[in-house]
């Protein structure tokens, strides 16, 4: 502090100062794009970073320039005591934005201790508003809860909330106006995100994938849009033309990758580094720290992992491979 930081950069010139710090890799919702039926062998207890070990890293990247944070899982909620997280972070780095990504199944219990505790934001994961489709697929039957979660967030002042829905074409494709009017009646903002080839159960096709750009201009014919400037977002970010309250945006992580402009960084529930939701390489954070490392140490294996970040995702190349972790063993 006080002293300037080089911020950290990659050979691109990217400058990486978003830190999603995922939980836990467990989950109690088991969406199709994401988890198999059954769950995913969870990383052991023992490999599982305890608090102080995600405040210290979570320290380290901060003295590297990091400015926001955000929780995630898994389903970050399900991590015991996870207000005593946000309260530790948020006592130790105040400047600090932290945000949450949840499908909000316990939100309403915890919307409340966890605004008190210091989280700023919570965006919720919400595919369908209709309640059984909802239930295919997440294979819960929560509808009714999430929107309980969201409205337990509202009051707590965790807001702007945003949505996210993941749009796979046949599936929920037919729906993205309902979430606009949606967005127009509470001022929720909608995320419309590519699905990406990030779910285990390998059922992932281009053909399911809804361009964005049609979803923005299904939207427009319904409620004329206004593109946002700027923003620092990957999302395309619109507000409604007739002033309504609300907005949507687009996440075209497939159709229109945003690679060059990424400020992202993840560290695993487990302790590893990853550059990129794609990344093939990530960098054990985990084994050094736990055998004494010292913050400098650290600091040069976060730095390098940084510098080594790729171009980008190779979704849309014909040699593009999988990373072996989906989704909730990442972390949006
Ligand atoms: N493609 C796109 N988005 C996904 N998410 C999970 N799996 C996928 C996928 N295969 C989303 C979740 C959540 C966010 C963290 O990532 O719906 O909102
Ligand atoms: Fe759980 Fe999120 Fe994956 Fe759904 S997308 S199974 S809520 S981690």
């Amino acid at each position: 502090m006080g002293t300037t930081v080089t911020p950290l950069i990659d050979t691109f010139g990217r400058l990486a100062d978003d830190l999603r710090v995922s939980v836990t890799d467990k989950c109690n919702f088991r969406c199709t794009y994401c988890m198999p039926a059954e769950g995913l062998p969870w990383i052991p207890s023992e490999r599982t970073l305890g608090f102080d070990e995600i405040e210290r890293l979570v320290g380290i990247f901060v003295g590297l320039g990091v400015s926001e944070v955000k929780l995630t899982g898994g389903e970050p909620t399900v991590r015991r005591e996870l207000p005593d997280l946000v309260a530790r972070l948020h006592a130790r780095f105040p400047a600090v934005t932290m945000s949450m990504t949840t499908n909000g199944f316990l939100l309403d219990r915890l919307a409340a201790p966890l605004a008190r505790a210091g989280l700023g934001r919570v965006t919720v994961s919400c595919d369908s508003l209709l309640r059984h489709r909802f239930a295919e697929m997440t294979r819960r039957d929560a509808l009714e809860r999430v929107f309980a979660g969201l409205r337990a967030a509202d009051a707590a002042g965790l807001s702007p909330i945003k949505l996210n829905c993941v749009v796979i074409a046949g599936t929920n494709d037919d729906e993205v106006v309902d979430f606009a009017r949606l967005s127009r009646e509470t001022g929720y903002q909608v995320r419309f995100i590519e699905y990406m080839p990030l779910d285990a159960d390998h059922r992932w096709e281009r053909a399911k994938v809804v361009p964005s750009a049609d979803v923005v201009a299904a939207i427009d014919r319904a409620f004329p849009l206004l593109a946002d400037a700027g923003g620092s977002e990957p999302a395309r970010t619109f507000r409604f033309a007739d002033g309504a309250p609300g907005g949507v945006g687009v996440v075209p992580s497939v159709t229109e990758p945003f690679c060059d402009t990424c400020n992202r960084l993840r560290l695993t529930a487990d302790g590893q580094l990853r550059a990129c939701l794609f990344s093939m390489h990530e960098a054990d954070l985990r084994t050094p720290l736990r055998a004494g490392a010292s913050d400098e140490e650290l600091e040069a294996t976060i730095r390098s992992t940084v510098w080594a970040k790729w171009e980008g995702h190779k979704i849309n190349h014909p040699d593009f491979e999988r990373p072996d972790r989906s989704m909730s063993m990442i972390g949006g």
